[in-house]
């Protein structure tokens, strides 16, 4: 296994423990190349299926299970027991949505209660490995939640760079609460992972999206998802995005699941982003080539208020390799939808709710078939952002007619 730089015109390799942020010949970002597995897709299905009745730490992370897609297997990895999220239904939702054949797969299952575990346990585990003593990352806020458990975990000095006044109380509070050194940053979260990027160049080892291995865990999202689909990929899987890593992930293992066997078709991945912050969906609309950053991104979905999403050509590969497409919602939708998604017991925070407000506006304009099998990933637990519970004003009457069973 190796790193490699994403632009498919430079394709520079580099060894796959270079700390290098970017190609050192085009700038672009890097990825890991994994080495084909040397199974069939059957023998892996079923490994993966009898690891699940093991104790080893290694088969109870439902991200290291799926090791043979993993770079550092075979090292001593930082984990919490991330992953093992569950795809559920909801009666409600789906009638709200029009859809017939919706489920969730409900990423805020994880440790910090956030996708961003999946990352970082492989992200943290190589840290490790390269000898990093200090490791840092900017966020709008579950990212820092996350990095700050692993390093704890591993025995690492974790620093975070934060938009001040921008991050959910109960985000910031799980930073503290795992012994992050803070730094309040005057800006948003485009100007916070600025500041930290010249920070890296000093010694820390940056844990943001841009890290090809955090992508790496955040693949097993879909192996996981697809496992308990029985390997029938749904017609659509729908992403909320703000920096654009995790689409990125998805992207890359649906390829790499296609490529070896697993799937006979690919789902086509949808990217939802909030009005006030949806460079990519402009892009999208526009047939523009290169990405104009918002630059005054606004939006009540705080996790994903970001105008200069680094990984959106990763993203965008992703999305045009599966036939998917990119569109935004407004605050008012988001806020809507999730509310109807709290009604199904299940709870998110407004940034995953992005794609059902997404999906209700799809099914209504009848760009997407009521019966197509649709995936939506929630990214994070209702509890993250309490404050904006709390102080919603939609209630019931809002939703009259499609909140009650
Ligand atoms: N949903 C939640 C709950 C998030 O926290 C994030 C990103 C996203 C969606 C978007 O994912 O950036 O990979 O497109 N949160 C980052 C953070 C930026 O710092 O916690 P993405």
């Amino acid at each position: 296994m190796h790193l490699r730089c994403s632009n498919t015109e430079c394709r520079a390799t580099l060894d796959l423990h270079d700390r290098a942020l970017s190609c050192p010949v085009c700038t672009e970002l890097l990825e890991v190349v994994i080495d084909p597995p040397t199974s069939t897709p059957a023998e892996l299905r079923r490994t993966w299926l009898q690891r699940r009745c093991s104790y080893d730490p290694r088969d109870l992370s439902g991200v290291w299970r799926f090791r043979e897609f993993l770079p550092n297997a075979h090292s001593e990895i930082v984990t919490l027991g991330e992953g093992n999220c569950p795809l559920l239904e909801g009666r409600k939702t789906a009638r709200w949505a029009g859809l017939r054949n919706l489920r969730f797969k409900h990423l805020g299952w994880n440790p910090t209660a956030c996708f961003k575990d999946l990352g970082m346990t492989v992200g943290v585990t190589e840290a490790l490995l390269v000898g990093a003593k200090v490791i840092g990352c900017a966020s709008t806020g579950n990212t820092s939640g996350s990095l700050a458990a692993y390093a704890a975990r591993a025995g690492l000095y974790a620093r975070v760079y934060l938009p001040a006044g921008q991050v959910s109380t109960n985000k910031l509070a799980q930073a503290v609460d795992f012994g992050a050194e803070i730094v309040h940053v005057a800006g948003n979260f485009d100007v916070a992972l600025e500041r930290l990027l010249n920070e890296a160049r000093n010694g820390l080892y940056f844990l943001n999206s841009i890290n090809p291995f955090r992508l790496e865990g955040q693949k097993t999202a879909m192996f996981e998802m697809l496992e308990q689909l029985g390997w029938q990929a749904p017609d659509y899987i729908v992403v909320p995005g703000g920096n654009l890593g995790n689409s990125s992930a998805f992207g890359k293992a649906l390829e790499e699941l296609h490529a070896a066997g697993f799937l006979n078709r690919l789902p086509r991945l949808v990217i939802v982003q909030a009005e006030g912050a949806n460079p990519l969906a402009k892009l999208w609309r526009s047939g523009a080539v290169t990405l104009t950053p918002t630059e005054a991104p606004e939006t009540a979905a705080t996790a994903i208020r970001i105008g200069n999403p680094r990984s959106w050509k990763k993203a965008l590969r992703a999305v045009r390799q599966t036939n998917g497409f990119v569109m935004d919602v407004s605050d008012q939708a988001i806020a809507e939808a999730k509310t109807v998604i709290g009604r199904d017991g299940i709870g998110c925070e407004p940034a995953s709710a992005t794609t059902l407000a997404a999906l209700r506006q799809l099914a209504e304009q009848g760009q997407i078939d009521r019966d197509a099998a649709v995936v939506a990933i929630l990214t994070g637990h209702a509890l993250k952002d309490t404050d904006f519970i709390l102080n919603s004003r939609l209630r019931e009457p809002a939703l009259e007619g499609v909140c009650c069973a």
